[in-house]
């Protein structure tokens, strides 16, 4: 079995998504989940009830997924005794895991009352990793694979293994940002995180230094502008609406008043990033426009979603931007992710290779 953490009210999306997958993969199994609970199980299936399964131990690539923040694999549920024998029932079950892991994280997926839930287990922490490392469970691992204890309510938990290199580094997936101060909006935080998550740490390094030279469309207030200022990068704001002050104080944001699909950079320019409020095709329409004529090199942008059928809102924006770049010549990478900091939206990832 394998365990799921998305958004609350994004359980059936990320349930669609899986089972599309699964059935292009024929892999079996079914997802199982419940409204608002901010978590999706993917029930492998059995041979005698799937024969034309082909791959019963199917585990997706996390990094390719849109709606799941983090995976878990090898999971079994566990149903809680009383308070007392808690440490020595979840040893027993992680030994029956059969390995050894490099860390334990103690989690519950984000839905109405998990911060009340993880207060609760939170005193479990030390006494639990002492236990788990005095039966060997937590120990020198090469892969560095990580133990996952995910209380689903105070009775029943998911015990479950992730491998960094097929998972979101933050346990539940959630990256904790702090909101820089003098920020004019919230909105930055999502640009730091698409950065984080699309982005290999080094190879930002390069590829965000400063002196490159980005232009930013549906820029206002100004914080996707200012996170990039902050690198040393310069910015072209474009927007109708007004840029705060602060972020024009950096003197490496110059704002234009023009409207976002008609603007062409005068040169080919490293970075465009896209927040402009509009019809998700259209700007998965726009951004493969700025990657197909060469404008940008890569691009961050932002896809509102409706209120249902979300997962074949991104297939349909995946397909433009597919077949708008079809004909181009040279190859391209394209990621579309429900960050912690999208709300109904996604944000997506289209870089010139
Ligand atoms: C969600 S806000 C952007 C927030 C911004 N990324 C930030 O970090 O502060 C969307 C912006 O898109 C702008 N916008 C909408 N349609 C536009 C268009 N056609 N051209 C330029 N800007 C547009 C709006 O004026 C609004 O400021």
């Amino acid at each position: 079995m394998l365990l799921f953490h998305c958004r609350a009210g994004y359980e059936a999306d990320c349930a669609a998504e899986l089972t599309a997958l699964a059935a292009a993969e024929r892999a079996g199994g079914r997802a199982e989940y419940r409204p608002g609970q901010a978590h999706v199980l993917w029930v492998t299936a059995q041979a005698r009830d799937e024969p034309r399964a082909r791959r019963a131990d199917w585990v997706p690539d996390h990094a390719g997924l849109v709606f799941a923040r983090q995976m878990l694999s090898h999971c079994r549920t566990l149903e809680l005794p009383a308070r007392a024998q808690w440490i020595e029932t979840i040893v027993a079950a992680a030994k029956r895991l059969g390995r050894r892991f490099a860390l334990a994280w103690l989690e519950a997926p984000d839905a109405d009352g998990a911060r009340q839930l993880l207060a609760g287990i939170r005193p479990l922490a030390e006494p639990l990793q002492a236990a788990l490392r005095e039966a060997r469970v937590l120990g020198e691992d090469r892969l560095g694979m990580r133990l996952h204890v995910c209380f689903l309510d105070r009775d029943r938990l998911v015990l479950g293994a992730s491998d960094p290199r097929n998972s979101a580094p933050w346990p539940m997936g959630i990256p904790r940002l702090r909101f820089p101060a003098g920020a004019p909006s919230r909105s930055g935080l999502k640009l730091t995180e698409a950065l984080a998550t699309f982005i290999d740490e080094r190879e930002l390094l390069g590829r965000l230094r400063a002196g490159r030279v980005a232009i930013d469309l549906g820029a206002a207030p100004g914080g996707w502008s200012q996170v990039l200022a902050a690198r040393g990068i310069r910015v072209v704001a474009v927007d109708n609406g007004p840029i705060a002050q602060a972020v024009l104080d950096t003197q490496l944001v110059e704002h234009r008043r023009e409207d976002a699909f008609r603007f062409r950079p005068d040169r080919p320019v490293d970075w465009m990033v896209c927040d402009v409020v509009a019809a998700p095709a259209r700007i998965a329409a726009l951004v493969a426009q700025w990657i197909a004529r060469g404008w940008c090199r890569e691009t961050i942008f932002n896809l509102k979603l409706p209120n249902k059928d979300r997962w074949q809102e991104v297939v349909r924006c995946q397909r433009v931007i597919e077949t708008a770049l079809a004909g181009v010549e040279g190859r391209h990478a394209l990621r579309i992710k429900h960050l912690y900091h999208d709300r109904d939206e996604v944000t997506g990832h289209l870089r010139r290779l």
